[in-house]
């Protein structure tokens, strides 16, 4: 291989060499000479020859080469030494490997302009150098597309990094990258700034860790495990049933039993006349069936269940309505079930609570965190699946005028790579709203730290992807395949990207970019409530441990004064269920009073045990 000594030749005269020409043309770095149809090799000097080195080439980095015209844009995706050797003071040749990705050609106004995909290939001996400011902004131009910074460009932090806003959230997006590396910092980052340029989105985080709402002090509202109020009527039939089976396997016969059963309750809710009908009520006309989001009373359904156990002939046919009975009763009375089962809501109220999730109105608030944390693991499922379906049809009934982005943190553990893995449900809501939700303003944003374990069609409808460092090599190939515009070798960077760092591509940036996201402000940053009280040294004395235990034992803490809890989820799932005089019934199903007198009892009997509670 041939090297030229570009630091010695003067270069070829270029529209846009405006120096002296008698100067030593420092930007004149690297000669073309070898090229294919989508690479090129350039000879270059890795020091100028007084031992100053060319800080230009580096992987990633951007070069021009000049074409007379039009300058062809090449990324730097590898660099070497021919002689694998280095001489310190000498001149040392390089060979610089770059992929063409794209070409900028100065209009009749003189603004440089750039266009994906090569018309003349560069010839060999043409000159590379320095790419012009200019046209590094050419590159990543939006083209009057409604245009918003993140950050900075990571060859030139003079430039900012700036994506079309609508095009990311309209056609989702997807924060990729391996923990610690700011996917939850960017995303809460890409959301300010989305409300900002966008002030009637409404956004719902489903959020894992409780982390969101320290992030956005002013701009949200935090639902979690105390304050929700989502009533069990609201769930669909596998919703519910999930609910009721703590995520195991259901058994088919009480599915079955609850699905010809709850349209009846539904009916007798609206229609209290029908009561006292044993044979199966005709459901002709209403369409009530058991998904329908229609309230009925749980005492209802008990009623109903003793009822066509009444009816049986033999006692043998009867233990499949005996533990669906004991399995709803036991919901009723947990503790953690109180959400769906403590609520008084029933239609003319039920718009606020939605409203509320939804931020309709907004009140100047327009993001909710939903905290997850705090639920029961086992009911995540069904309350992501619900409020997924209902974030699509509230966009789906407003006819678009509602914008809603619901932001699913953790995202492979909703939409798994495995179709026997997840909630199907939940998995179906939210694949709807990644399919379908874009004709009707409901947006997608799925952050993972694990691209290879999520189901790959969600990630193939995310037409944005931010892929920040990703160490598997697994991860690294997904994202690999899901970049359209030929920039593979970009991609090789994937495993040594440094903190706050992103690939940014697709539908919201004009060329694929790799960036760095703002530095956001300590106090904004996710989760850092927490993370203060631990700075400030209050972990040993402050913390309330008897709260988490009790947390632990999901056991409510008793009002002050009192020495035993009270029964308030079963007092409120009764007076939900419109039916005072209703109490639970003890046989086989989660017994109150026996807990109640347990607890009492091991509360006297037990010293330590008792200064839990005090
Ligand atoms: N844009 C940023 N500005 C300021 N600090 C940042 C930024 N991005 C990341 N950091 C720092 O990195 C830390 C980790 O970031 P973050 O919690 O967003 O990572 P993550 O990728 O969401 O991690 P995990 O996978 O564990 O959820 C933050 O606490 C913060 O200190
Ligand atoms: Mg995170």
């Amino acid at each position: 291989m041939m090297y030229i000594d570009n630091t010695q030749s003067a270069g070829e005269a270029t529209s846009q060499e405006r120096r002296d020409r008698a100067q030593p043309d420092s930007r004149v770095l690297g000669r073309v000479v070898q090229c294919d149809g989508a690479h090129a090799m350039l000879a270059a000097y890795a020091d100028d020859g007084e031992g100053t080195m060319k800080t230009l080439w580096a992987v990633g980095r951007l070069v021009s080469i000049n074409l007379g015209s039009i300058r062809t844009v090449g990324l730097i995706y590898s660099i070497e030494s021919p002689t694998m050797s280095w001489q310190d003071g000498g001149h040392n040749p390089i060979t610089v490997h770059v992929e063409l990705i794209g070409e900028v050609r100065d209009m009749a106004n003189g603004k440089p302009v750039f266009d994906r995909g090569i018309t003349a290939y560069p010839h060999i001996g043409a000159i590379s150098h320095r790419i012009r400011a200019r046209d590094l902004e050419a590159v990543y131009d939006l083209a009057g597309r409604h245009a918003v910074s993140i950050g900075q460009l990571s060859q030139d932090d003079a430039i900012s990094a700036r994506i079309a806003i609508d095009d990311t959230l309209n056609r989702h997006f997807a924060v990729v990258g391996t923990t610690g590396v700011g996917k939850s910092t960017a995303v809460s980052l890409l959301l300010r700034k989305a409300i900002t340029a966008k002030p009637d989105l409404r956004v719902l985080i489903l959020d894992p860790h409780n982390e969101f709402s320290s992030a956005f002090p002013d701009h949200s509202i935090r639902i979690d495990s105390t304050t929700l109020d989502l009533p069990f009527w609201l769930f669909k039939l596998e919703e519910f049933v999930e609910v009721l089976f703590r995520g195991r396997e259901a058994d088919p016969e009480e599915v079955d039993l609850l699905r010809d059963l709850i349209p009846q309750a539904k009916q007798l809710y609206r229609n209290p006349g029908s009561q006292g009908s044993i044979v199966r009520r005709s459901l002709d006309g209403n369409g009530l069936t058991a998904d329908t989001p229609v309230p009925y009373r749980m005492a209802e359904l008990i009623r109903l269940i003793d009822e066509r156990m009444g009816l049986l002939e033999s006692k043998n046919d009867r233990p499949v309505f005996r533990t669906l009975r004991a399995r709803i009763e036991a919901a009723l009375a947990d503790p953690r079930y109180r959400f769906m089962f403590a609520s008084r809501l029933i239609e003319d109220t039920i718009h606020k609570t939605i409203g509320r999730i939804f931020r309709v109105p907004h009140e100047g608030k327009p993001i909710t965190c939903f905290e997850l944390a705090g639920l029961p693991s086992e009911v995540v499922n069904s309350v992501c699946s619900v409020l997924a379906r209902l974030a699509f049809d509230l966009a789906l009934g407003s006819d678009g005028r509602l914008k809603l982005l619901v932001l699913c943190e953790e995202a492979h553990r909703y939409m798994p790579a495995d179709p026997r893995l997840g909630f199907a449900p939940t998995r179906h809501a939210l694949s709807r709203i990644a399919k379908e939700g874009r004709k009707y303003g409901c947006f997608l944003g799925v952050v993972t730290q694990r691209p290879g374990e999520l189901d790959p069609t969600v990630l193939s409808q995310c037409s944005t992807v931010f892929a920040m460092r990703l160490s598997n090599e697994g991860d690294q190939a997904i994202i690999r395949s899901a970049i359209a515009d030929s920039s593979a070798s970009t991609l090789s960077f994937l495993s040594s990207m440094g903190q706050r760092e992103a690939i940014a591509f697709g539908e919201g940036v004009a060329t694929t970019m790799r960036m760095k996201f703002e530095q956001l402000d300590r106090r904004l940053l996710p989760g850092t409530s927490t993370i203060h009280q631990e700075d400030g040294g209050t972990l040993d004395n402050d913390f309330d441990l008897a709260a988490i235990i009790d947390r632990m034992r999901n056991v409510g803490r008793p009002q002050h004064g009192t020495s035993v809890p009270e029964s308030a989820p079963l007092a409120a799932a009764t007076s939900q269920a419109g039916d005072q005089s209703y109490r639970a019934p003890r046989a086989g199903g989660f017994d109150e009073t026996t807990h109640r007198e347990a607890l009492r009892r091991r509360l006297e009997e037990d010293e330590s045990f008792r200064r839990l509670y005090e």
